[in-house]
């Protein structure tokens, strides 16, 4: 049996008030891959990671992280994971050294452990001079990037990120790349990111799903999807064909 670090097997979820926003998606990531959710918006990418995050309820279907569930046992299954939001509920009134010293306590590390980790990030996405400002004093991209720091601090087994590079300017996104590639390649990590840009993961991930109207209508490596259509072209121009039918 293949061990997979995520697992999504025949998920269905339909909101109060009838909108299906799953219908059946089955996913499975392997360990070593940076496997990018694409769609188009309301394909049900959000409610997917939701899902994996533990903060919706799937109405059937089974979701394994590690081999664990976070419905069944919770705990386990989500100390296996980092996730960032679509839209950040932060702590607006902390600095972005105390959100980051919260996180890191709730997860029992200790600060002197990954502080040169902190610093070597917020470098890398030029926020050094930010460390002490409140995080209601930052701008929507900012916050984002102190998310993100967040969760790469921790090295999770399943980095899990809801479109991830909105609102970064190019030197960012390109540092957010460069790091999660690393941390994949030296540190065990394994990421789940859903984009609605698809160039950059045509660029990024090592295999891609295409989600439209909650089910998976397209996956594998992007040549592999490419050939799936028949020629070499832009996966945007393949995206749009496929997502259209
Ligand atoms: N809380 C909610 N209540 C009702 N419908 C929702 C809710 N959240 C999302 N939806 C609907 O579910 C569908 C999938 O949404 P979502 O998962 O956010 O898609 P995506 O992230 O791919 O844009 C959309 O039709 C959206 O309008
Ligand atoms: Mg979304």
């Amino acid at each position: 049996m293949e061990n997979y670090v995520l697992e999504l097997i025949d998920l269905r979820k339909t909101y109060p008030g009838g909108v299906k926003a799953l219908n059946g998606l089955t996913i499975r990531v392997k360990p070593g891959e940076i496997y990018g959710l694409i769609g188009p918006n309301g394909a049900g990418k959000t409610t997917t990671l939701k899902i994996i995050a533990g903060l919706l309820k799937p109405d059937h279907g089974v979701v394994r992280i590690c081999g664990k569930s976070p419905v069944k046992d919770r705990v386990e299954a989500l100390k296996n994971i980092s996730y960032v939001p679509e839209n950040p509920l932060v702590f607006k009134n902390l600095t972005v050294t105390e959100f980051l010293k919260f996180v890191v306590g709730l997860r029992s590390m200790k600060w002197e452990n990954v502080k040169d980790h902190v610093d070597y990030l917020l470098e890398g996405f030029n926020l050094t001079d930010k460390k002490n400002k409140l995080l209601i004093e930052l701008s929507r991209g900012m916050i984002q990037k102190v998310l993100v720091t967040a969760a790469l601090i921790v090295k999770p087994r399943l980095l899990v990120m809801d479109e991830p590079m909105a609102g970064m300017d190019p030197e960012a996104q390109y540092f957010f790349k460069q790091t999660v590639s690393d941390l994949v390649e030296k540190e065990g990590v394994t990421a789940l990111i859903s984009s609605h840009l698809l160039d950059m993961v045509e660029k990024f991930c090592t295999r891609v799903g295409i989600i439209s109207k909650g089910k998976l209508v397209a996956e594998g490596r992007i040549d592999e999807i490419k050939k799936m259509a028949g020629r070499e072209e832009s996966l945007e121009k393949v995206f749009l064909e496929i997502v259209r039918g």
